[in-house]
């Protein structure tokens, strides 16, 4: 299986600390960003990864990563060149994913301390054209996309509304998805939300209302590190996850 960390975007929530530097790059304990979505892929297995980046501090990447050979994984890189949204970044992996391939999607700004290994397996054997996202029980879902269970049949979600100001789980929807090449289909389905972004929820919906998004919650501490509060939480949890 292939894996694809998104890695794009702008950052403004952490400005002015991104304007110097891609967000994704930032310290979180003794490592870039990004390091963590690398080694957690590499821990289930998935070695072959493309990174979407931005055109800001595209030459770092190669710069720290070069081949990803010192990480144990092959990457490839591709810029996105304007912030349109999370599933147009992921519409730029449609040449890296072979017809019927299984994939992971990380978004670059999470951080986690689950391993992947069960939830890869799992969708393994999943039917083709089917999706699998992860969840995480929060206090405070309104920041996130929050999914509706399917009352009929529990182990999938009916639908998920994003950022909703009255949540109707208390679950967040992380930024790890897994797809295969189904998705790209998808996501010419869908058109821009009102802040101008192919969002990845509308893709995500696709399949939750067609019966097939299917789920697993993580069990350890999972964030995002897209405000100052969340990048310092990150780096105490993260500290000395990687040597
Ligand atoms: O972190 C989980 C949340 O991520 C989910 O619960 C939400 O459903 C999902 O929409 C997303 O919400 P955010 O508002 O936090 O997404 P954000 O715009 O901060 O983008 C997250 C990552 O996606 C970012 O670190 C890099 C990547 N990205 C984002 C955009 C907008 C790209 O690669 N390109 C883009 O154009």
């Amino acid at each position: 299986m292939k894996g694809v960390i998104l890695a794009g975007g702008t950052g403004t929530r952490l400005y002015p600390l991104t304007r110097l530097i891609n967000k994704h790059l930032l310290p979180v304990g003794s490592h870039p960003m990004v390091c963590y979505g690398i080694e957690r892929l590499r821990q289930a297995g998935v070695t072959d990864i493309l990174i979407i980046i931005g055109k800001q501090s595209a030459g770092l990447y190669t710069d720290f990563f070069g081949s990803g050979e010192k990480y144990g994984v092959n990457l490839t890189y591709r810029v996105q060149e304007t912030a349109g949204g999370i599933a147009e970044a992921l519409e730029l992996a449609a040449g890296f994913i072979h017809h019927k391939e299984k994939f992971v999607v990380l978004l670059g700004d999470n951080l986690f301390l689950d391993d992947l290994t069960p939830f890869v397996e799992k969708f393994k054997h999943q039917p083709t054209g089917s999706a699998r996202v992860l969840l995480k029980l929060v206090d405070d879902p309104r920041r996130y996309g929050v999914p509706v269970f399917d009352a009929a049949h529990p182990q999938l979600i009916a639908y998920i509304e994003e950022k909703p100001k009255k949540p109707k789980s208390k679950y967040s929807v992380t930024g790890i998805y897994m797809y295969d090449d189904a998705v790209f289909d998808k996501i010419k389905e869908i058109s821009r939300s009102a802040r101008g972004e192919l969002e990845i929820t509308d893709v995500n919906n696709l399949y939750a209302r067609s019966g097939m998004l299917e789920y697993n919650v993580l069990q350890l501490w999972w964030g995002d590190a897209g405000t100052f509060d969340s990048l310092q939480e990150a780096g105490i949890h993260m500290r000395g996850v990687l040597p």
